[in-house]
């Protein structure tokens, strides 16, 4: 039910064809690939940093919740997401503790992973997403 690492920081991005270059060929990050969630209606891509990731989001859609943070905020850091090694009982723990959820339900992130979201107003503003590997996904 711990917490085991920082799994990725994402990014607020207003073209992943502009952004990549940096991560990839400035700075050398390992380039995992891209991917559509259309769940969240973005395009992720996702960079190895050591044990750590570095996941790029591009709105798809103008009701894309990246679409709205990047209208409010501009481009940059939009979450930090932690690896647990079971989603569902670290939600249902921190619910237990009073803590207000975006997602009460565990649902499917980028690369199949099951994430969930506490919600900012109960994290300090630091929107925090809870990040549980399954095995495919790591081996991808
Ligand atoms: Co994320």
């Amino acid at each position: 039910m711990g917490v085991t690492g920082i799994d990725h920081v994402g990014i607020a991005v207003e073209s992943l064809n502009e952004a990549i270059p940096f991560y990839r060929d400035r700075l050398g990050l390992e380039y995992i690939g891209t991917e559509e969630v259309p769940d969240q209606k973005v395009r992720v891509a996702m960079f190895a940093a050591g044990e750590s990731r570095i996941e790029l989001l591009e709105p798809t859609s103008p009701d894309s919740p990246i679409a709205a943070a990047l209208e409010k905020r501009g481009p940059g850091i939009h979450h930090i997401a932690y690896s647990v090694d079971d989603v569902r009982s670290k939600v249902g723990s921190l619910v237990g503790m009073g803590v207000r959820m975006i997602d009460r339900e565990p649902r499917e992130g980028a690369g199949g992973a099951m994430i969930a979201f506490i919600h900012p107003s109960d994290s300090g503003r630091v929107l925090t997403e809870l990040c549980q590997h399954t095995h495919s996904d790591k081996d991808s």
